[in-house]
Parts: C-alpha cells; sequence; structure tokens
C-alpha cells in the first residue's frame, strides 16, 4: 500500500468545489430509472445515458469522481474510448462499486448486512488495470420502531471495514457509505440517534482493522426526518443536527466527507449541502456524492431522446454546478432561478 497516493487520490475526491457523480446503479436500479421516463433498459441505452453524463461540457469544473458500475467500466464512449480513461483524461477520478447488495442478515427479521466480501481482493485487483482508484461499498440500516439492532449495525460495519482494508491494501480508495435511509415516518431525533450509533460503531471498527483514515472518504446520510414523518425539521435544523452528529464522530484525519442524496429532491439535497458548509469552521471537506440528485433533472430533460441528448448534458451540468458551489457554502436558492 502506497500510503501518499491513496491520501492524494482521497484529496483529489474532494477538491474544493468539486464533488462525486454516483454513476453506480445497478441493472435493477437503472431500470427502474430508466421506467420512469418510458425507456427500455437496454445495454446499449445504459451505454448512451452515461455517456450522456461523463461527456457533458462543463461538467468536470464541478465534478472530481464518478462512481461507475461493473458494467460500465468495461463500456466506451461512442468513439471507442474506454470511460475509465476518458474520465481520466479530463481530471475526473473514476471509482467502482463493489457491494453485491443489501441482503437479510438472518436472524434479525427487517435487518440487512451487505455481501461482496469474497473474491473481493481479487476483484479490486481487475478494477485498478481497468482504471478505477476507488470503490464505494454501501451498507443499508433501516429504522423501526425495534431496529436496527446493536448487532446489525456491528455486522455491517464489521464487512464496511474489511472492504476498506481490501481497498487500501490494494492502492484503492474506500468510500466507506452507512447509509441510514429516510424512508420511514421517523422523527429528525430518531435519524441522529441512530447516525450516532451508526458512526460510532464504523470508526471503531475502521481503527481495529488498521484502516489508513487519511486514504479514505465517507459517504454519510444527513441527518433528517424520514420522509413520511408528519414533522420535518427546516434546512437549518437539518445541516445543524448533521454537522453536530458528524463532528462527534469522525476524525479530523479524514480528508472529505461526501453525503448520499437518499431520495431528498435535488434542490433540498443542494441547499442542505450548503447550509452545512455554512455551519462554522469544519475540520474536513464536505461535498456530494449524489446520485438521485444529481441526475433526476437531466434524465427527465434527456427522457431517452436523441434529440434531447445536449439538453439532457446541460441539465445534469447545471446541477452539478450548482452542487459545487454548495460544497463551499456559496449556493443560495435564487440560483435556481437564474441558472
Ligand atoms: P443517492 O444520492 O441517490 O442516494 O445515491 C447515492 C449512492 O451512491 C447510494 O449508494
Amino acid at each position: 500500500m502506497n500510503r501518499s497516493e491513496l491520501a492524494r487520490i482521497a484529496q483529489a475526491m474532494v477538491a474544493k468545489g468539486k464533488g462525486i457523480l454516483a454513476a453506480d446503479e445497478s441493472t435493477g436500479t437503472i431500470a427502474k430509472r430508466f421506467a420512469a421516463i418510458q425507456l427500455d433498459s437496454t445495454e446499449e441505452h445504459r451505454r448512451a445515458y452515461r455517456e450522456l453524463l461523463f461527456t457533458a461540457p462543463g461538467a468536470p469544473e464541478s465534478i472530481s469522481g464518478v462512481i461507475l458500475y461493473d458494467e460500465t467500466i468495461r463500456q466506451k464512449t461512442a468513439d471507442g474510448t474506454p470511460f475509465a480513461q476518458y474520465l481520466t483524461q479530463h481530471g475526473i477520478v473514476p471509482g467502482i462499486k463493489v457491494d453485491r447488495g443489501a441482503k437479510p442478515l438472518a436472524g434479525f427479521p427487517g435487518e440487512t448486512v451487505t455481501e461482496g466480501l469474497d473474491g473481493l481482493r481479487e476483484r479490486l485487483i481487475e478494477y485498478y488495470k481497468l482504471g478505477a482508484r476507488f470503490a464505494k461499498w454501501r451498507a443499508v440500516i433501516d429504522i423501526g420502531p425495534t431496529m436496527p439492532s446493536a448487532f446489525g449495525i456491528e455486522a455491517n460495519a464489521h464487512a464496511l471495514a474489511r472492504y476498506a482494508a481490501l481497498c487500501q491494501e490494494n492502492g484503492i480508495v474506500p468510500i466507506v457509505e452507512p447509509e441510514v435511509l429516510m424512508d420511514g415516518g421517523h422523527s429528525i431525533e430518531r435519524c441522529e440517534e441512530v447516525t450516532d450509533a451508526t458512526l460510532d460503531c464504523v470508526f471503531k471498527q475502521l481503527q481495529a482493522h488498521r484502516i489508513y483514515l487519511e486514504g479514505m472518504v465517507l459517504k454519510p446520510n444527513m441527518v433528517i426526518a424520514g420522509k413520511k414523518a408528519a414533522v420535518q425539521a427546516s434546512p437549518e435544523a437539518v445541516a445543524q443536527a448533521t454537522v453536530r452528529c458528524l463532528k462527534r464522530h469522525v476524525p479530523p484525519a479524514v480528508p472529505g466527507i461526501a453525503f448520499l442524496s437518499g431520495g431528498q429532491s435535488p434542490t433540498e439535497a443542494t441547499l442542505h449541502l450548503s447550509l452545512i458548509n455554512r455551519a462554522g469552521a469544519l475540520p474536513w471537506a464536505v461535498t456530494f456524492s449524489y446520485g438521485r440528485a444529481l441526475q433526476e433533472t437531466a434524465l427527465k430533460a434527456w427522457g431517452g431522446r436523441n434529440a434531447d441528448f445536449k439538453a439532457g448534458q446541460l441539465e445534469f451540468a447545471r446541477r452539478a454546478r450548482l452542487n459545487g458551489l454548495a460544497s463551499t457554502g456559496s449556493y443560495q436558492p435564487e440560483m435556481e432561478k437564474a441558472a
């Protein structure tokens, strides 16, 4: 493991004014996204859509890295350049999703544990050769009346730390993603309690597994009420609770935090990120690693129509730019109209 190289890549991933595009939807998930625009999920449609995102003019000014899926890292632009190579040439770090999904945790009804450790070392070696310099593993923590259990959190944190160690052994920066879902009807206080417990356990496991903190990026949820909760906290309250929670658990040695959007609307996700960055001096770079919040409006603008390829690119570059501004706290909601 070359520590200085890992630290250099991690810093590039959270470079000032930039963030990460999560474009690592599995074949099943991208089919759902395409269904919303009545588009069949063929391999060529998936390739064309990823080309739209990766080659959008202006986007590299706000995008530091892209998370790819196994199929995507093997695909090419229409003129035959492998995507990973295209991104690298444009100053964007290619990354790869390596987990194999959240599966039911035996003995703990309703809870899941993320799988994908078997054979991971060999897969990382191959992905490195294909150009990937960082990876992503998502653990899923769902909130219910009697969930998550301490055991469920620990099982997920342990797997995250084993994944992170294997990444660093192979020269790949791990994005450590423990996602506390915002799907339920829980309060923001309950989200904070569960996010507290999760981050506490994740960093204990990372330390126990001898993870080089300077060579990783944390991808957490924001502290926010569940989507079905009757009472929603103000954007300022979300920012305050999120910063408070992160300061309790994330060592300053970690170079950056890149949030998931988790089902927030594109404008909410951008506003929250900007307010978090205005909450006073933070010891880490704090940016985005959004999937839906970066892609939703671009996907709609494209609609699967060749004629609207450029319209999709313009919309993607616009959201990327607004989120880039949010990563330095300089986004204002009025910019939505002007942009
Ligand atoms: P969302 O921003 O759509 O939550 O996706 C980010 C991601 O990579 C989830 O693993």
